[in-house]
């Protein structure tokens, strides 16, 4: 990134924080936003070894976490927003971590069973898209899933995946509500 979409970067890191301070993300525990989750752990417990470790970068306030009622082994949720991770913290949900830190960045410490991109891909600048999903898939085991959710179209985002040759497409679909404009496109992939 230049200097220019650094400062941006920066800029929209402190929104993030004003946001998750004011409670304008508190909608995303709401039923309207359910399914989304509910095709996630379906893709993780579809794919990924049994009790597994689940790295979720933009893991926001641990709303997953939440909904998989300690369906892992070890959760590592992942956000820049410190005010998102102090709230995930808050939950104190079972075998779990979170850790304020850039996707950008994020170099994993371990491996994991399964990686999850809930809502992030599209917020990661276009010259970093690369190295981030580098440097997950390296911590990525050979029988773990990634799974990824972007809301409704994903334009500039699924290329990264859907053209990747170290990934296999386990799963696509796209998950529908009874408003017409709130949908996301889930998918699965194993490495090649
Ligand atoms: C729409 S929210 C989704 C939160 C969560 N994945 C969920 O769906 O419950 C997007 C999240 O991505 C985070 N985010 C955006 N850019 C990021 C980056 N470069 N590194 C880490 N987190 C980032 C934001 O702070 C925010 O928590």
């Amino acid at each position: 990134m230049n200097l220019i979409d650094k400062f941006h970067h920066w800029r929209r890191k402190l929104r993030w924080n004003k946001q998750y301070k004011s409670g304008r993300w508190d909608s995303l525990e709401s039923d309207k936003e359910a399914k989304r989750y509910e095709k996630i752990i379906s893709c993780i417990s579809n794919y990924a070894p049994a009790n597994p470790s689940v790295l979720d970068v933009g893991c926001g306030d641990g709303v997953l976490t939440l909904r998989m009622q300690g369906g892992y082994s070890y959760f590592l949720g992942v956000d820049f927003s410190s005010v998102s991770v102090e709230k995930a913290k808050a939950r104190n949900l079972v075998n779990s971590e979170f850790l304020a830190a850039d996707a950008i960045k994020f170099k994993p410490e371990r491996n994991f069973d399964a990686i999850v991109l809930n809502e992030v891909f599209y917020y990661i600048h276009d010259s970093e898209k690369i190295n981030v999903m580098d440097r997950l898939l390296n911590a990525l085991n050979d029988n773990g899933v990634l799974v990824v959710s972007i809301y409704r179209e994903g334009i500039g985002c699924w290329e990264y995946f859907r053209e990747n040759p170290k990934l296999e497409e386990l799963e696509f679909e796209t998950v529908r509500t009874d408003e017409e404009l709130r949908y996301w496109k889930v998918a699965a992939y194993r490495k090649t």
